[in-house]
């Protein structure tokens, strides 16, 4: 398999990593969870985890996937045979998110169209609920809406054409326009955001810190939960796209640039979602605590909502808003259908193009499970198990291999030093390695020792 695919510029991998970076998690996950968990005090634990596992972790992944040239499994197998399992448990994973993150953005396509006209009514949960989810009555599995599965099928025709395309042609392309455009897009947003009468009360709900979270073990389940999820790490997707990067590139600096970049769009989008609050709040005559939302609430419940109260220009606010989840959310589906299209091209020896038509349109298949009646309710239970059991454990799992099993942590520092123009020399060095032998194993271990404990009791 030595004739491996390359990105065609530095840029282009850059772009692709942050692209596959920042996503859904950025926009609609990361304002609530940090307001959720301590406002101003969630910095603490965030920087942290971004500090000692998200960075240390990319550069890690970085390296593996440059020095053994394979998707996961076979990046894996190659640093020792009996760890190819592993790859495959985090292409596993990368997969059942592939199938609900495809439906998310399939929604976000909708309603960018909904905007248009102001479809969503007055009744803003009611229409999502009843009109465009259709959703059954609890327990009964219903049949297909239609509503959500012609946006769907768009969203997988393009995902796989871009990636029948291949690296080069397909994902890089696909990322120099979609990740330039959504950050001339979210920053419309933001600048408007601002502006807004009520934003300044938005954002002291945001930063006002409640340091007595600091010390509770959920909080930091939170920090570390979101810096895995949305630096796409222990997901098997760096190790993928760095593997095709060419003999001589940087690792740690690219490594640096990726997870500031994703963690400064999430900055962003705190900023915008809350100063939006803020002005909901105001104009309801009520606190901001009483309309914040997370995660499907927020973008498709309550951002309708002010749409529909905002001063002028309300359809092109909503288009540029839900413009923005569909460009983040494909970037990053891209990476993620990559992840295994990879792993079974590098394993079964096909095709690209029979790889994307096999792995892609199982992934396919599968997501029209959440497009049928009772969908909703399965997306949710695919959500929770990611988030509790799939990323953090495949992440500690990942360190002890790696690092305590494996032994890399020596021959991988000397490859990335190699090749970077920043070495992980000196103080650099010794963080790099204390983060990955230690702290994120002590850390990651406590919490999956916590949540067991609490899920026990
Ligand atoms: N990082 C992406 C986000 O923030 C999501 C993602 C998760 C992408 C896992 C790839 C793999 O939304
Ligand atoms: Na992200």
């Amino acid at each position: 398999m030595e004739n491996r695919p390359q990105w065609g510029t530095r840029a282009g991998f850059i772009l692709a990593a942050v692209g596959s970076a920042i996503g859904l998690g950025n926009i609609w996950r990361f304002p609530a969870t940090a307001y959720e968990n301590g406002g101003g005090a969630f910095f603490v634990p965030y920087l942290f985890a971004l500090l000692t596992a998200g960075i240390p972790l990319l550069i890690l992944e970085f390296t593996m996937g440059h020095k053994y040239r394979g998707s996961a499994p076979l990046s894996y197998a190659r640093m020792n045979k009996k760890y190819e399992w592993l790859g495959w448990w985090q292409v596993g994973i990368a997969f059942v998110i592939s199938t609900y993150y495809a439906v998310i953005i399939a929604w976000a396509m909708s309603y960018s169209v909904f905007s248009l006209n102001l479809k969503w009514g007055e009744d803003t949960g009611g229409f999502l609920i009843g009109e465009y989810l259709q959703v059954a009555a609890p327990g009964e599995i219903g049949g297909l809406v239609p509503s959500v599965l012609l946006p769907l099928v768009i969203v997988w025709v393009v995902t796989l054409g871009i990636l029948f395309k291949g690296v080069k042609k397909g994902v890089e392309v696909a990322n120099k326009i979609f990740i330039p455009a959504l950050v001339i897009l979210f920053l419309i947003i933001v600048v408007r955001a601002l502006t807004l009468e009520g934003a300044g009360t938005g954002l002291n709900a945001f930063f006002k810190p409640d340091w007595s979270t600091i010390a509770d073990g959920k909080v930091w389940v939170a920090a570390y939960g979101q810096i895995f999820f949305s630096l796409s790490i222990a997901f098997a997707i760096m190790i993928t796209y760095s593997s095709y990067l060419p003999k001589k590139a940087d690792i740690t600096n690219n490594a640096f640039i990726t997870g500031f970049s994703n963690s400064g769009f999430e900055l962003l989008a705190g900023i915008g979602v809350f100063s939006i609050l803020g002005f909901m709040a105001v104009q309801q005559g009520v606190g901001v605590d009483e309309v914040v939302a997370g995660g499907v609430g927020l973008a498709f419940v309550v951002f309708p909502q002010i749409i529909n109260e905002f001063p002028a220009f309300k359809e092109l606010f909503g288009f540029l808003f839900f413009g923005s989840l569909v460009l983040a959310g494909l970037s990053s589906l891209i990476s993620i259908v990559e992840t295994f299209i990879a792993g079974v091209q590098d394993k079964f020896k096909v095709s690209r193009t029979k790889a994307v038509a096999f792995g892609g349109g199982l992934s396919a298949l599968v997501s029209i499970l959440f497009a049928t009646k009772g969908g909703l309710n399965f997306l949710d239970v695919a959500d929770y198990f990611i988030n509790q059991f799939g990323v953090a454990l495949a992440g500690l799992v990942q360190v002890i291999v790696v690092v305590w099993f494996a032994r890399q942590l020596k021959p991988l520092q000397s490859h990335a030093n190699e090749i970077s123009d920043v070495k992980l020399t000196g103080f650099l060095g010794s963080w790099w390695k204390l983060s990955l032998a230690v702290i994120t194993p002590i850390v990651l271990g406590y919490m999956m020792f916590d949540l067991i404990r609490t899920n026990i009791a």
